[in-house]
């Protein structure tokens, strides 16, 4: 297996295209209401990356799938497939997944919005698995392993009582959607490929209330619990650094340093 290492020009390029991912995730937040459907949102993205952004929606058609962005509600894991009849409600969590291409290279990232006034749990689960995401993101250093990734976001997950997706994971990323290697969010520290400066990826772990168990619902897509508890999900598209991470699609809500 080999992992492609990007050129400066490559890099400058995944830059271009994260923050373009990133400032749509921004302007979707303003979206985010109780009555809206999710086919709205969808269209709203699917308009400004056309139209605002002159970039590719790299979602729309990729082996099939229809629409512009994922839209995954509650027990939705992931690719979740926006709707015109259906519309968010308070408390309820949304994860929007927008994966853009400018310039032949794409920016993947995602974040798990709450609608209105959440419960305990659901707030919860959403801040965990932020946290779980960037302890992920601390551990990208040359020399690291992809272990140590799966390592950080397994324990802080079940440290807290929920559990991680297995079926799912991130993905090397550039030229290509989805790449060597797989990234996977459980494992043990030092297993796996060595981290080397250059390689590009995403972390997006997903984490369940209830058990990992997920079920693949007959559109050949949606992604729900099996025991349809809470499930959230964040992601980011990183580069390793000579001397650590850069988050690619940076937002400005991060709550960690862009670089470490
Ligand atoms: N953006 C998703 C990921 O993080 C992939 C979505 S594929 C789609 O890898 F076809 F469902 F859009
Ligand atoms: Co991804
Ligand atoms: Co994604």
């Amino acid at each position: 297996m080999s992992i492609e290492i990007k050129t400066p020009a490559d890099i400058e390029k995944m830059r271009v295209v994260g923050a373009l991912a990133a400032e749509q995730l921004e302007m979707t937040e303003a979206h985010i209401k109780p009555g809206i459907s999710t086919g709205e949102l969808n269209r709203i993205c699917h308009e400004y990356t056309i139209n605002e952004q002159q970039a590719i929606p790299a979602s729309l058609n990729y082996r099939g799938f229809p629409k512009s962005i994922c839209t995954s509600v509650n027990h939705v894991v992931c690719h979740g497939i926006p709707n015109d009849e259906k519309f968010l409600k308070q408390g309820d969590i949304i994860n929007v997944d927008v994966t853009l291409i400018k310039d032949e290279f794409h920016g993947d990232t995602s974040k798990t919005f709450i609608v209105g006034k959440p419960s305990i749990l659901a707030k919860r689960l959403v801040s965990i698995c932020k946290e779980t995401l960037y302890l992920g993101i601390q551990q990208v250093k040359p020399g690291n392993h992809l272990g140590d990734i799966g390592h950080a976001t397994q324990t802080h997950a079940e440290k807290n009582r929920f559990s991680v997706v297995r079926e799912y994971c991130g993905h090397g990323i550039g030229r290509v959607f989805h790449d060597e290697p797989q990234v996977v969010h459980y494992g043990k520290p030092g297993t796996g490929i060595e981290l080397l400066p250059g390689m590009v990826f995403t972390i997006e772990p997903m984490i369940n209330a209830g058990k990992a168990t997920v079920k693949l619902l007959s559109d050949d897509w949606t992604v729900v619990t099996k025991d349809h508890k809470l499930t959230a999900q964040w992601e980011h598209t990183i580069l390793v650094t000579d001397t650590g991470y850069e988050i690619l699609t940076y937002r400005n809500d991060d709550t960690i340093p862009r670089c470490g």
